[in-house]
């Protein structure tokens, strides 16, 4: 029987990386991209390398008409390359937000371009979009970041319903903390934060042997900002300018 094939964006560090060896050791043939061809080229040997920036739509979809023509059916996509940098209110600069939202949304939405079609004539595929614990409410330094990620969660959310009944099943990561090279610039202590491989054996267990919508972790840090966000505003607002120690 043919393993089955994943295509990972992303891959060349941090959580993406770990997903490729992950899904390599699990047995899975691995498809990686990212920009950076020296983090890819650590990967196992027999990774698929697929070097593209994700901003770039022509380039994902020959990527994903590629692959596909070579490897045959991408059984699952994880569309995970995204970026990062704190957008405090006192350094607010449009190109910050433009560049956050052409890698993050635009970078995944080219990614789905490219897969829905191929996936939805033949009935049959698995996408998962990494969003994050960041998109579920407003948190602040992250108004650039959060936004990016709050439209990512919308999307896939609108998508999912369209595409039920498809064969198409369309999943949503939000991690917490994992320390990465994106989480390495954070200046501010990071609760319950975890390391890359033990998001990706998460990640692996959920998009391979779980059926749910959204996979989140660590849990018992991806509940209290479930909670946080059911909050009412005048609540919600002290709340959060106690434990960021943000704000007035
Ligand atoms: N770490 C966390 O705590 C955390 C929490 C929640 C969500 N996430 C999300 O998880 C995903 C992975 O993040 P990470 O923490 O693993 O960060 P990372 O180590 O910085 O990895 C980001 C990956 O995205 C790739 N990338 C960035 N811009 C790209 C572009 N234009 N085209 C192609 N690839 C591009 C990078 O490769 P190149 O630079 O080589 O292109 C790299 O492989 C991101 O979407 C992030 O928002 C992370």
């Amino acid at each position: 029987m043919t393993r089955p094939l994943v295509w990972i964006t992303g891959a060349s560090s941090g959580i993406g990386f770990a997903l490729a060896e992950e899904f390599s050791r699990q047995g899975w043939r691995v498809a990686a991209s990212a920009r950076g061809a020296g983090g890819l080229g650590q990967l196992p040997a027999d990774t698929i390398l697929v070097p593209l920036d994700v901003t770039d739509e022509a380039l994902v979809a020959n990527a994903v008409a590629s692959i596909e023509a070579a490897h045959g059916p991408i059984d699952l996509a994880i569309l995970n390359a995204g970026t990062h940098r704190p957008t405090p209110v006192v350094d607010f600069r449009p190109a910050d937000f433009r560049e956050l939202f052409t890698v993050n949304v635009f970078g995944t939405v080219n990614g789905l371009a490219a897969l829905l079609p191929l996936m939805r004539a033949r009935g049959r595929g698995r996408i998962a979009v990494v969003a994050s614990v960041a998109g579920y409410s407003g948190l602040p330094g992250a108004s650039a970041y959060g936004a990016t990620k709050a439209a990512l969660i919308n999307m896939t959310e609108a998508l999912r319903v369209e595409l039920a009944g498809s064969g198409v099943d369309i999943r949503l990561v939000c991690p917490g903390f994992v320390r990465t090279p994106l989480t390495d610039r954070n200046d501010f202590p990071m609760p319950f934060r975890i390391e890359a491989d033990e998001a990706a054996r998460r990640m692996f267990r959920a998009l391979t042997k779980g059926k749910g919508f959204e996979t989140h972790f660590p849990r018992r840090f991806t509940f209290m900002l479930k909670l946080l966000r059911l909050l009412p505003y005048r609540l919600y607002f002290p709340l959060v300018r106690l434990i960021t120690g943000q704000g007035r």
